[in-house]
């Protein structure tokens, strides 16, 4: 069982409405693989955190690449877990909002996720991207 947390952001090929079909792709695919977690969206920043075998984490994350509507997808962390953290989130959305990112942070630490990489990805999501 692993443990992978990466950080993306939303390409121009990417709609309003588009996070939604990835919850309900995701909740159909994921049972398949055996894969669970947690999907943020916020400021046009994706931080996604799943949970699996290896095999599949290594089989989502070529989907993931293959996606255009996001970009510069970066692996922060991967590791062994000792177990799954959250077994009834076929990808579960958190909603943060409101510059509240509290949610997240709680979430991260129920995993093995290094304190150093919370503390990155609650700052990630809270900041605003300026314009390209
Ligand atoms: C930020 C982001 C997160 C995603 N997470 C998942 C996921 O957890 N599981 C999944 O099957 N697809 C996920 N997708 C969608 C995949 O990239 C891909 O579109 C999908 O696996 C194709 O499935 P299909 O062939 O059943 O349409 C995600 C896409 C994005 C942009």
């Amino acid at each position: 069982m692993q443990q992978l947390i990466y950080v993306s952001y939303a390409s121009d090929d990417f709609q309003s409405g588009d996070v939604f079909k990835i919850i309900e792709t995701s909740a159909r695919n994921n049972p398949t693989r055996d894969v669970t977690g947690f999907l943020v969206y916020a400021h046009d920043t994706f931080v996604q955190f799943v949970e699996g075998p290896a095999a599949s984490l290594d089989a989502l994350l070529d989907d993931l690449k293959a996606d255009s509507r996001h970009e510069r997808l970066e692996v922060l962390e991967r590791r062994e877990g000792r177990g799954r953290c959250f077994p009834n989130w076929r990808m579960e959305r958190l909603a943060v909002s409101g510059g509240d990112a509290r949610i997240l942070e709680q979430k991260l630490r129920q995993t093995e996720i290094s304190q150093a990489t919370i503390a990155r990805l609650v700052e990630t999501v809270m900041t605003p991207r300026m314009a390209a």
